[in-house]
């Protein structure tokens, strides 16, 4: 069986008076496609922002690698493998691709991050390895064609792509991807089910939260449905597509 790679037990999120999140429980493994979806407003971002360490939960616990870090900030739980899909392309206009993903790949590298991004000082062994890595990311999500272009002037597709790449420069073991399919066409749309697919066969756990059904269904080894915060159903697609507590809340509409 494949190694546990997440572990979120009875997790409460509120907002006030509101429940975003209540009592979830799930796991995911190395390799493992698992998708989030819902209704708008069942707390599927709230999930992952938790998750993230955006804001802290409420209650409950998140296990990554055998650990629990849900009392950790945002950036150690990056460096100990969770790594989330975030807009920092708009952060750098200027950067160029490459510069972005490398970027990425900060929380990776123990000496001096920034003079990495631009290349400053000798390459150590340590850095030949992260470009090594940068290259195969940039192949892997199809940039390396445009690697040498400015953030600011791809398109809004690639940019989402970029996204994704420079979460993987990280070195995750899980990868949370929040709507990744907003906004592409129908082109990109197949791109990313094949990205989804090639990251899940290098051992790394995917969480991806998704309103296009047919991409949740072609990727997803298992989904977790939710329904106001709670989880209402969980299993392979083919279950979830035949549930009838899922139909009635949430695939009926979709549909
Ligand atoms: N920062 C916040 N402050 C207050 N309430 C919030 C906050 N974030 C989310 N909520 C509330 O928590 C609930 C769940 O929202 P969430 O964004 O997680 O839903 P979602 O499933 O991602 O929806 P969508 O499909 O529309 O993206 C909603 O009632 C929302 O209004
Ligand atoms: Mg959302």
């Amino acid at each position: 069986m494949a190694e546990t790679i997440l572990e979120v037990r009875n997790l409460h999120k509120s907002f006030g008076g509101v429940q975003a999140i209540r009592d979830l429980s799930f796991s995911v493994s190395a390799g493992e496609v698992m998708g989030l979806i819902g209704p708008n407003g069942s707390g599927k971002s709230t999930t992952v922002n938790s998750l993230a360490g955006l804001f802290s939960a409420t209650s409950g616990q998140i296990v990554l690698g055998g650990e629990e870090i849900q009392h950790l900030p945002e950036y150690p739980r990056v460096a100990k493998g969770l790594t989330r899909t975030f807009q920092t392309a708009s952060v750098f206009p200027e950067f160029t691709v490459r510069e972005q993903v490398r970027l990425g790949s900060n929380t990776t590298l123990k000496s001096n991050p920034l003079a990495s991004v631009f290349r400053l000082g000798g390459s150590s062994d340590e850095e030949k390895r992260v470009e090594a890595r940068i290259e195969d990311i940039l192949h892997l999500t199809d940039l390396h064609r445009i690697a040498d272009k400015k953030v600011s002037t791809i398109s809004s597709g690639e940019q989402r792509f970029l996204m994704i790449a420079t979460a993987l420069a990280a070195d995750p073991k899980l990868i949370l991807l929040d709507e990744p399919a907003a906004g592409l066409i129908s082109h990109e749309r197949k791109t990313l089910s094949e990205l989804i697919k090639l990251i899940r066969s290098r051992g790394i756990a995917v969480l991806v939260i998704e309103h296009h059904m047919a991409l949740i269904m072609e990727v997803c080894d298992r989904i977790v449905v939710l329904n106001f915060g709670s989880k209402i159903a969980e299993g392979t697609p083919t279950e979830i597509r035949s549930n009838k507590a899922v139909i009635d809340a949430y695939l009926g509409e979709a549909a």
